[in-house]
């Protein structure tokens, strides 16, 4: 485990622009209507934020204007952890070469990295989601609705470089395999992939960050996602067909006994926890909770937990892994 170390270069991009508006859809998120059918316990009466409706997605996030903040906050984060590189395999890009961003939500990561680089390569985001896309984008820079568990037949053999950031909470056990190897089909041979994920969270010995490690468990598994995707990466990664495998782990001090990083830290956390409430209290609370009031507590005292229980982290997990030839 490295520890954190900051670093002082990294740069604070501009709020992106997005599509956004105003209408909320509210009630069920739609993938969720499928829980509440099949007969588990009732829905609990919340407030509900917007949520992506991508037939057979998972994804338990939402796609508002406050989560479009929040991921500007969690690419900074993120980017001051791993010491603000935003291409992590040994590899210069170079004019002519395509770039692809999985999952890239406001197209953060692809923006920052398409303004350091050569107006001459391609870079192309997709998402399920397509709310959150920046409008102000320059014209080598794309983006398209889709999976990644089904990236387009014409992209065979296309990019030098695919990330994706952050699918913890949107990929099945059956579909992360699927995922590898459709982005092993899409680099060029030589290419590479680099994955970041969130390994663990929370205060170590804290009552709320236990607690809700284990309702975590339960939603997790009742949507087939996998809470420990980035222990499994690199023996997924080779199951598809990549070489060269390897792997980083960063600590990131969380709650503001860590002064400002910790207070970011803290935040886009506890908002990616928060961002969950209504997949949770669709489900019925999975007997952790019994109303919307309880739950808002609930994260505003994990928050205070994390603030005064010092040596609380967030752990992320970086891979990246190498096609070593075209078949
Ligand atoms: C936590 S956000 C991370 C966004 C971006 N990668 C970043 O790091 O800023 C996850 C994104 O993955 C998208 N997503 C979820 N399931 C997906 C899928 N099967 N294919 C493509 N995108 C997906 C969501 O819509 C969301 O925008």
């Amino acid at each position: 485990m490295q520890p954190y170390k900051p670093f002082p270069e990294v740069r604070h991009p501009t709020m992106v622009q997005t599509a956004l508006g105003h209408s909320e859809r509210g009630g069920l998120a739609a993938n969720d209507s499928e829980a509440v059918s099949n007969g588990g316990p009732p829905p609990i009466q919340h407030r509900a934020r917007t949520y992506q409706a991508f037939p057979g997605a998972q994804y338990i996030l939402p796609c508002d204007e406050e989560e479009q903040a929040r991921l500007e906050l969690q690419h900074r984060v993120l980017q001051r952890a791993i010491g603000g590189r935003l291409v992590i395999p040994p590899l210069t890009l170079q004019p002519g070469d395509h770039v692809l961003d999985c999952g890239t939500g406001s197209g953060i990561w692809l923006l920052d990295l398409a303004s350091q680089e050569s107006p001459d390569i391609v870079f192309r985001g997709i998402d399920i989601e397509s709310r959150l896309f920046p409008v102000v984008k320059p014209p080598n820079v794309t983006f398209s609705v889709g999976t990644t568990t089904q990236l387009p037949a014409e992209w065979d053999n296309q990019f030098k470089l695919v990330n994706q950031r952050l699918l913890i909470a949107a990929l099945t056990s059956s579909e992360w395999p699927r995922v590898l190897k459709e982005v092993r089909r899409t680099l060029v041979s030589g290419g590479w992939v680099q994955l970041l994920e969130a390994k663990r969270w929370g205060a170590e010995d804290g009552q709320w960050s236990a607690k809700h490690r284990k309702l975590l468990n339960e939603l997790f598994a009742a949507k087939r996602l996998v809470i420990d995707c980035s222990v499994q990466l690199p023996h997924f990664l080779k199951e598809a067909g990549f070489g060269n495998v390897h792997v980083e782990e960063y600590r990131i001090p969380a709650g503001s006994w860590a002064g400002t990083v910790g207070i970011e830290t803290r935040d886009n956390f506890i908002g990616v926890f928060r961002g969950m409430k209504t997949p949770i209290l669709n489900a019925g609370g999975f007997g952790y909770v019994t109303t919307e009031d309880e739950y808002d507590q609930w994260m505003t005292n994990m928050a205070e937990e994390w603030d005064t229980m010092e040596g609380t982290t967030v752990d992320i997990c970086v891979c990246f892994a190498q096609k070593m030839s075209q078949e």
